[in-house]
């Protein structure tokens, strides 16, 4: 069965590569810093649609001192409000995103170091509005965090 999968796959990359399938997902390319910055703060995706998220940590500092994740949070919960809740369920710079609180979580990305890359791919709630994503490692909510708009 699994050699059948990849051959599977691999045609089913070609077929979108080749005839540009609207279903192919959307590409966005964030980093973070060592100045506890995203450089992107807002994106948009349509609802339902295929999101390839790719988060990119371009500082120099640590990652015990400095790592970032980005975690895409369901609508109505707050970076700010999650960031705290995180912290409480004992998030550490090892671990900030312990298993208690993913509930509140669509996606999310590895915690990153210097250099290191993560893309992850998730389906965009159905439901239009605005879902926030923060840097859930200690001390980082209050700066990293941003908006995902689904239209
Ligand atoms: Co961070």
């Amino acid at each position: 069965m699994k050699k059948l999968l990849i051959p599977f796959l691999l045609s089913a990359v070609v077929a979108m590569i080749a005839f540009g399938d609207k279903d192919s997902a959307k590409e966005i390319v964030i980093t973070g810093n060592d100045a506890m910055q995203f450089d992107v703060k807002n994106f948009e995706v349509d609802a339902g649609s295929k999101v390839k998220l790719t988060l990119k940590n371009i500082g120099k500092v640590p990652k015990i001192a400095m790592g970032h994740n980005l975690v895409v949070l369901k609508k109505g919960i707050s970076a700010i409000a999650f960031g705290q809740k995180a912290l409480s369920a004992g998030a550490n710079a090892t671990n900030p995103l312990p298993d208690s609180v993913k509930g509140d979580v669509i996606a999310f990305t590895k915690l990153l170091g210097p250099d290191e890359s993560d893309t992850i791919t998730f389906t965009a709630p159905k439901e239009s509005g605005a879902y926030e994503y923060v840097c859930t490692f200690p001390g980082h909510f209050a700066m990293m965090r941003g908006t995902m708009k689904v239209k």
